[in-house]
């Protein structure tokens, strides 16, 4: 079954139930704890933040430690000897993973009966929400904001294989986004072990997201990387294109089209500016075959960065004779010498200037014309938000490249940016490579 997909249809099989009563009234539809009951004297609930196949997430509060954390429960519906063991399993694998782009597990448990495990809290949504957000306002979600969570994303699960283990259900609502566009990897339900021949014949996962070879391809050969590529490339051709890359919705539906061989369309054809590119790297991603599949998460990852990169550099010549003045401000004077030398790099002859405060900024950009900006978001005097106002407000910056960047900002700040007519963003620490194309970009798309 899939098992995200039919929430709630769960029925309690009492045999195999060995839970206190006394929780079982406490907990609430789909078995989450209400707000002030205490897990084991250990973890005080706040308030519910998700749920799935298996269960529900909780915000709680770690009562020794003073920290938030989220306690993940098995929906008593759920429990039986085997789901016991599985989600042991899951709290074992994820504790075998150390990475800033993988979820952390602090501590498994058993509540009068139930068991559950305690992560790391990463406030925010999952690429789901971000989805969902983007199809609200009616607009895809920008190229650069997915291309930076998927570099993540992609880094996360080359920790996972490192470990020995496949994820086996990534899928835009088990990748967490925290604040400065963090995304972390979650929910270990489906994990094994690499290339270790399992439950032969059952088929775990979301439809959309389970590659062709384990539907209909040959069941004796155990799944390897290429199984969470194509998961990786599924998340990706939907968040570039805003659809699923096949109609794959129930199991019925994944058996019918992979057993018909159907392919996917090709990207730019359903988002045009999206570039062409890319089209292949979805595309080998999605390859319905593990052997001739890209293989490996970071070879995926290399692949999304060489295409980003080819579209800058394809135009770099005409855009580096464009670019004559940049003015660069931070307080971070490391960030300074870092950017300044990276952009001297790209564009040789152009005047570099470095400032460390927002009014500098200003003074130096209505001083003399400049062909880009680059602005911190924090900084004393004018602030990154400020600043792009007051030069969006202004003759000398209507048609200015600026891009913003920052150690702590996240998707609001980017949206607020956005809508203020900045046109890139970027997260610290600072990628030269990211900052560079970003440039050349920018004053491409600026058409001064
Ligand atoms: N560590 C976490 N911090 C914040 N929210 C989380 C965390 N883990 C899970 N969630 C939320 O709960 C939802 C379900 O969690 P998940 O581990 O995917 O459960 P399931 O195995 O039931 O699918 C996620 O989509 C996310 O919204
Ligand atoms: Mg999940």
């Amino acid at each position: 079954m899939p098992k995200d997909s039919s929430p709630g249809q769960a029925t309690r099989d009492p045999s195999t139930l060995d839970v206190d009563e006394r929780w079982l009234e406490e907990l609430g539809p789909g078995g989450a704890p209400p707000a002030g009951s205490v897990v084991e004297g250990k973890y005080r609930v706040l308030r519910p933040v998700g749920h799935g196949g298996m269960g529900v997430v909780v915000l709680a509060r770690d009562l020794r430690l003073e920290r938030d954390v989220a306690l993940k429960l098995v929906a008593p519906g759920r429990l039986s000897e085997s789901t016991r063991e599985l989600f042991l399993a899951e709290a074992r694998a994820m504790a075998t993973v150390r990475h800033e782009n993988v979820v952390q597990v602090y501590d498994f448990g058993e509540h009068l009966g139930l068991p559950y495990l305690v992560m790391e809290y990463v406030p925010g949504r999952s690429v789901a929400g971000w989805l969902e957000q983007c199809d609200e306002a009616g607009a895809l979600g920008p190229i650069d904001e997915a291309l930076g969570i998927l570099d993540q994303v992609c880094r996360g699960v080359t920790a996972v294989h490192d470990a020995g283990l496949l994820h086996g259900d990534l899928k835009p609502g088990n990748i967490l986004l925290g604040p400065a566009f963090r995304a972390a990897v979650a929910d270990f339900g489906f994990m094994r072990q690499r290339g270790v021949a399992k439950d032969l014949g059952l088929i775990a996962g979301t439809p959309a997201y389970i590659p062709p070879e384990m539907a209909v391809g040959d069941s004796h050969q155990p799944p390897d990387a290429p199984a969470d590529v194509y998961a990786l490339a599924a998340t990706a051709y939907e968040m570039l294109t805003g659809e699923l890359p096949l109609p794959v919705y129930d199991m019925l539906s994944l058996y019918e089209v992979h057993g018909r061989g159907d392919r996917p369309r090709r990207p730019s054809a359903i988002r045009p500016e999206l570039p062409v590119c890319f089209d292949d790297v979805l595309l080998e991603g999605l390859d319905a075959s593990p052997k001739t599949r890209t293989q490996t998460p970071d070879a995926f990852r290399r692949a999304l960065i060489t295409a980003r990169d080819s579209i800058a550099h394809a135009r770099s010549a005409s855009v580096g004779a464009r670019v004559t003045r940049v003015v660069v401000a931070d307080d971070d004077e490391d960030f300074l010498a870092l950017a300044t030398e990276s952009l001297r790099h790209a564009f040789p002859g152009a005047e570099i200037e470095s400032v460390t405060d927002g009014i500098a900024a200003l003074h130096s950009l209505e001083a003399r014309p400049a062909s880009l900006a680059v602005l911190d978001l924090d900084m004393p005097g004018m602030n990154g938000v400020e600043l792009t106002a007051t030069l969006r407000g202004g003759e000398v910056g209507a048609q200015l490249p600026i891009i913003v960047v920052t150690a702590r900002g996240g998707a609001p700040d980017w949206r607020l940016l956005s809508a203020l007519g900045a046109n890139g963003f970027l997260v610290k620490p600072l990628d030269p490579h990211a900052l560079v194309a970003m440039a050349r970009r920018s004053v491409l798309g600026s058409g001064t």
